[in-house]
């Protein structure tokens, strides 16, 4: 059932999302969809005054973009938990209130984060060529093999919703965790997972590490040369958050020598782009950043915006309002 309409908040969408969710935002606001493929440009040229522009990754928000914003918006929206394409600072300076989805796809993402680790341990990447190009000579003992998760440790830097959820996923395969945050998580945050108080710490003692943090000034590129020698031979690393986390280079390096077993990547420094001698290494299990790409998880997330909206346009403080 549709809330009543909040005819008096126009909001101006400027990327494409699920029908159904368009459906919905369209139920409750005065909405106009994007029709070309540069919206920022377009509303300027309509002469729109929105209260509100709902914008996704594929919408950067540089300090330039929200300068060049009707003086109407007084809102931006992200249809993302990840607000790294925002420039925040612009934001606030502009006096915009900025939401995001945070929970609402932690699920979804936590299920490919499983997905990833499987098809990186199990090498998904070769088994998935062998079957579709026809060289499958059949069953035997040497074929494909790969580790289990089963008794492994399983490192998790950025041990926030997305993490403790990975976590508990993890331990039902028989994983133990460890975690590595900026602040120990009270005992019943934990989940029984073993802190660590840096990343170094954290890879010395894991075989998965999967990477769940922010990108941020602190976290780009942690994933180095340095990091990747001090961790036990043949771990698998697994990214379900930015792909700049990472120094593609020294993760290639990695897998090339084998100290690097095997990686579980969804999302690459510069996507669409990639460096592309990830695709000469069978090794990598890599995915098109799907992590939120579910039904579910995207009816959430434009119900979590519309929330955020109506209860800010009625003067209250979402709790998913960043700046
Ligand atoms: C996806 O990467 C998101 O930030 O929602």
């Amino acid at each position: 059932m549709s809330p009543a309409k909040d005819g008096d908040l126009s909001v101006f969408l400027a990327t494409r999302l699920l029908e159904e969710v368009e459906a919905e935002l369209g139920s409750v606001f005065d909405l106009t969809p994007a029709r070309t493929q540069d919206p920022l440009r377009e509303l300027r040229e309509i002469g729109a005054e929105p209260d509100a522009v709902l914008v996704s990754l594929d919408r950067p928000m540089s300090a330039d973009a929200i300068e060049a914003l009707p003086r109407s918006v007084r809102a931006l929206a992200t249809y993302s938990v990840g607000t790294d394409h925002i420039d925040l600072d612009a934001a606030a300076d502009r006096g915009l209130a900025v939401f995001n989805t945070p929970g609402v796809l932690s699920d979804s993402v936590a299920e490919n984060a499983i997905f990833l680790m499987l098809g990186a341990a199990r090498r998904a990447t070769e088994s998935l060529d062998l079957i579709r190009s026809g060289r499958w000579q059949g069953w035997s003992p040497t074929q494909l093999v790969g580790v289990e998760l089963m008794g492994k440790n399983l490192g998790i830097l950025g041990m926030g919703d997305i993490g403790r959820r990975t976590a508990t996923r993890a331990q039902a395969l028989g994983m133990s965790v460890l975690y590595c945050n900026r602040h120990r998580l009270p005992e019943e945050q934990a989940l029984g997972a073993g802190f660590r108080e840096t990343a170094h710490a954290l890879v010395a003692d894991s075989d998965v590490l999967l990477l769940a943090c922010p990108s941020t000034p602190e976290t780009r590129g942690i994933v180095d040369a340095a990091l990747l020698e001090a961790a036990r031979p043949g771990l698998i690393v697994v990214n379900i958050a930015r792909g700049d986390l990472v120094e593609d280079r020294a993760l290639i390096a990695a897998l090339g020598s084998g100290q690097v077993r095997a990686a579980g990547l969804d999302v690459f420094s510069g996507e669409p782009d990639f460096d592309p001698a990830y695709l000469d290494l069978p090794n990598v299990f890599m995915l098109p950043h799907i992590g939120s790409s579910t039904i579910e998880a995207r009816l959430r997330m434009g119900r979590i915006l519309i929330e955020a909206l109506r209860a800010w346009s009625a003067g209250g403080h979402p709790s998913n309002r960043v700046v």
